[in-house]
Order: structure tokens, then sequence, then C-alpha cells
């Protein structure tokens, strides 16, 4: 069996979102979804997610295309995250392109083009236009 692993935040879900985790899925037999955690979020963008981690993590594990989700409580932890979920394949978005070749090592890794035209940045700054 073919494990896949990918990380991010999801937040306010997307088609991007739906999209790259359906790629993922495509890779392999097996997909685990590390959802980074709310703390780690702040710390990156000094702001919390919309949706709290809890319910990334469901909306997340409710899909067809995802068979297992876990907490990501560091960056630093990737490594140790990918050995614990015995993952042959690491799946990023082309926005991290390079970024994760050290983990080559431990499985292949594999960086996919981003849906064009969405983000959850922009679908934030574009419902603060309607208020
Ligand atoms: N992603 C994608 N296409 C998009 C948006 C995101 O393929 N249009 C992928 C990212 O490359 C990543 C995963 O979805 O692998 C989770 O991305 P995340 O950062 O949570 O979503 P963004 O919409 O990019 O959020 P933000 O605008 O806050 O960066």
């Amino acid at each position: 069996m073919k494990r896949v692993i990918t990380f991010g935040t999801f937040d306010i879900f997307h088609i991007g979102h739906l999209r790259i985790l359906e790629r993922a899925r495509a890779l392999g037999d097996h997909l685990t979804v590390g959802v980074s955690s709310d703390k780690m979020n702040h710390d990156k963008k000094q702001r919390y997610p919309i949706y709290p981690q809890d319910e990334r993590m469901r909306i997340i594990l409710g899909l067809k295309c995802v068979d297992e989700v876990f907490l990501e409580e560091s960056l630093a932890l990737k490594g140790e995250y990918i050995r614990t979920h015995k993952a042959d394949v690491l799946v990023m978005g082309h926005d991290w392109e390079g970024r994760f070749d050290e983990f080559r090592s431990l499985c292949e890794v594999v960086y996919l083009p981003r849906t064009q035209g969405v983000s959850t940045t922009d679908i934030i700054n574009q419902v603060k236009t309607y208020a």
C-alpha cells in the first residue's frame, strides 16, 4: 500500500484545497493530512484561522479522498510526522517548491500546481469588502 502525506491550514475550505487533496490521494492508496494548529498559524501570520483547528480537522476528515487526519503542531517536526505516518510520498503545493527537498531521503517529494484564482486570504479580503 502506497501512503501519501500532505500538510496545510485548510481554513475556509475552498476548491483549491479539495483539488490538491484529491490529486494527492490519487498518487497512492492512503492519504494522511496534517492540519496545522491554530498556534502555528498565529506564530506565522499573527492571526488565528477563521475556523478553529478542531473544525478544520473534522471538515478534512469528512472528505472521501482523506483517510486520516492529525494536528500538525510544529514545522520542525515534519520529518518525524513523515516517519510516524510511514509516508511513501510527501505532497506539497508548488508554492512550497524546493522547500521540502531535504525529505527526499525519507520519501518521494511531489509539488503539485496550485489551483489558479482562489486562496483563503483572497476570500477573507473579498468578504471584507462586503462589510
Ligand atoms: N492550495 C492549492 N490551490 C490553491 C490554494 C491552496 O493547491 N488555490 C493548496 C496549497 O498549495 C497547500 C494546501 O492547498 O498545499 C493548503 O493550503 P493553505 O495554505 O491552507 O490554503 P491557501 O488558500 O493558500 O491559504 P492562504 O491564502 O491563507 O495562504
